[in-house]
């Protein structure tokens, strides 16, 4: 099974989670997409309305007659569906490799559910192998950087990538993020750190793997 078969499989698992007739948090990136493509297959016209947590979700959902409303609109929903970079055995995640960290952390607190969709290659006993992506703002480039250094990292920004917020990345290479929840807690508590990439505080429910041998489900 290739990497992106898997994707397709864990997005179509993640579709027992849909609620007809509730709006439904959705997520970023190439395993999101394929989820988005399954939910126009599967229901359209049964969910009356999506929080997307980026553009590019936003446009892909719309194309496929998914009304997106703000998350002004909602006070919380039952199911938020993402994929992530890595995943550790407590489902805290990294996320941010497609840069919608911020509004991803955002549109995921309001839901009840965070259903994390991967392929096997996600899976990790300690997170850091893929450079925490840390969203931040420009003018704080520098001081941040140095803060970051300090806590161990080795910080590159992210060359011509600014966020649907407007504001550039940094990813931070050479972590072995043991305690994922104090290190999100210090890297957010950085003057100029608008999101740290960790999902840890606020870690996944469940996951669904893609693996050779099926969907493997995590947690929940
Ligand atoms: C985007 C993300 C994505 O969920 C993460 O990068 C995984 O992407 P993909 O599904 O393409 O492997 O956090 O900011």
């Amino acid at each position: 099974m290739s990497v992106d078969d898997q994707k397709r499989a864990v997005a179509e698992a993640a579709l027992e989670f849909v609620r007809p007739g509730e709006v439904l948090g959705v997520g970023t990136g190439s395993t999101a997409n394929h989820f988005i493509d399954l939910l126009g297959e599967r229901f359209a016209g049964r969910v009356p309305a999506c929080v997307s947590s980026s553009e590019a979700s936003t446009d892909r959902l719309r194309e496929l007659g998914f009304k997106v409303i703000e998350l002004a609109e909602v006070d919380s929903y039952s199911i938020y569906v993402d994929g992530a970079d890595e995943f550790e055995p407590g489902l805290a995640m990294i996320k941010g490799g497609g840069a919608a960290l911020t509004s991803e952390k955002i549109v995921s607190s309001l839901a009840e559910q965070f259903i994390c969709i991967v392929d096997a290659s996600k899976r990790v006993d300690v997170m850091g192998a893929f450079p925490l992506p840390v969203e931040i703002i420009g003018m704080a480039a520098r001081a941040v950087s140095r803060a970051l250094t300090d806590l161990g990292g080795e910080p590159v920004l992210r060359e011509g990538v600014v966020t649907d917020h407007g504001n550039p990345i940094i990813d931070v290479h050479g972590m072995r993020i043991t305690d994922p929840v104090v290190l999100e807690g210090e890297i957010e508590a950085i003057p100029g750190v608008v999101t740290c990439g960790l999902f840890a505080r606020r870690p996944a429910d469940v996951v669904l793997m893609g693996t050779d041998q099926g969907v493997q489900r995590f947690g929940g």
